[in-house]
């Protein structure tokens, strides 16, 4: 391939990750905004839980979209990582890489481990039973159900503190993510400052909301 022609797709790549992780930040504050709820109302929790699961444009339509969207997120990146380090496989073993970039640059790729190992757990916990749960056991819809069944999973200390350390690396993954995403996406405006300044409240908030819901429903379902 052409240098321009490895340049445009290495930018394609770049820009094709950037609108995945743009979509997953939204996909994050639309999850904390109903996790939360089950601290202070687990009526809301089941109200809202019940419309989610039972909508079909949110089951046949959004969850599909979204199931995409972490896994070209995960594929995307590997595939990143591993151009990178064909682009300098000298720089990678002789520099010492403080010196052009920072430490969780370097490491988006194992915070980014740690949240698919999370994601593997999460779906176990969660997605899976309740696929069991309507779509194979084809059980009659409790709308009353889903507080008690968070309630269940966030007993064992041990899941809990997984939990919460998926969601510290979750937070160092946005802070560098987000100031590559826009980056990416150009940076040439009046608003690059602001935004700035939105993602680094944004990947501290929205992790401490998680960390929060946990530890909240950890004493609750003690
Ligand atoms: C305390 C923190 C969290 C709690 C209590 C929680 C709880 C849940 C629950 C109850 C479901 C519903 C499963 C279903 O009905 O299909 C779910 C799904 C999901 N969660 Fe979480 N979650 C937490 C944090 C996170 C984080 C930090 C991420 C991403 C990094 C995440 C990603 C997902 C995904 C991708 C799904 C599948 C959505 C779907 O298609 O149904 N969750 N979570």
């Amino acid at each position: 391939m052409s240098k321009s022609g490895t340049f445009k797709s290495s930018i394609g790549r770049k820009i094709a990750m950037a609108l995945s992780a743009l979509f997953l930040m939204i996909f994050l504050i639309q999850h904390l905004t109903i996790n939360i709820t089950a601290t202070f109302s687990p009526e809301t929790f089941n109200e809202l839980s019940h419309f989610m699961g039972t909508n079909p444009v949110v089951q046949f339509i959004a969850q599909p979209i979204l199931i995409f969207a972490v896994v070209f997120h995960f594929v995307m990146g590997f595939i990143l990582e591993a151009k990178n380090r064909q682009a300098r496989p000298i720089n990678y073993k002789k520099n010492n890489g403080a010196a052009n970039s920072s430490w969780m640059s370097r490491n988006m790729i194992y915070s980014g481990l740690v949240i698919l190992a999370f994601l593997v757990l999460h779906f176990i916990d969660f997605w899976l039973p309740e696929m069991n749960y309507k779509y194979i056991a084809m059980n009659p819809e409790d709308p009353t159900r889903y507080y008690e069944e968070l309630l269940h999973k966030f007993h064992s200390p041990i899941r809990v503190g997984a939990y919460v350390l998926a969601f510290v690396l979750l937070a160092l993954h946005l802070l560098h993510g987000f100031g590559s995403a826009f980056q990416s996406l150009g940076q040439n405006n009046k608003y690059i400052d602001g935004l700035k300044k939105f993602g680094v409240i944004y990947s501290i908030l929205i992790p401490l909301g998680f960390i929060v819901t946990a530890v909240v429903l950890y004493m609750n379902a003690q």
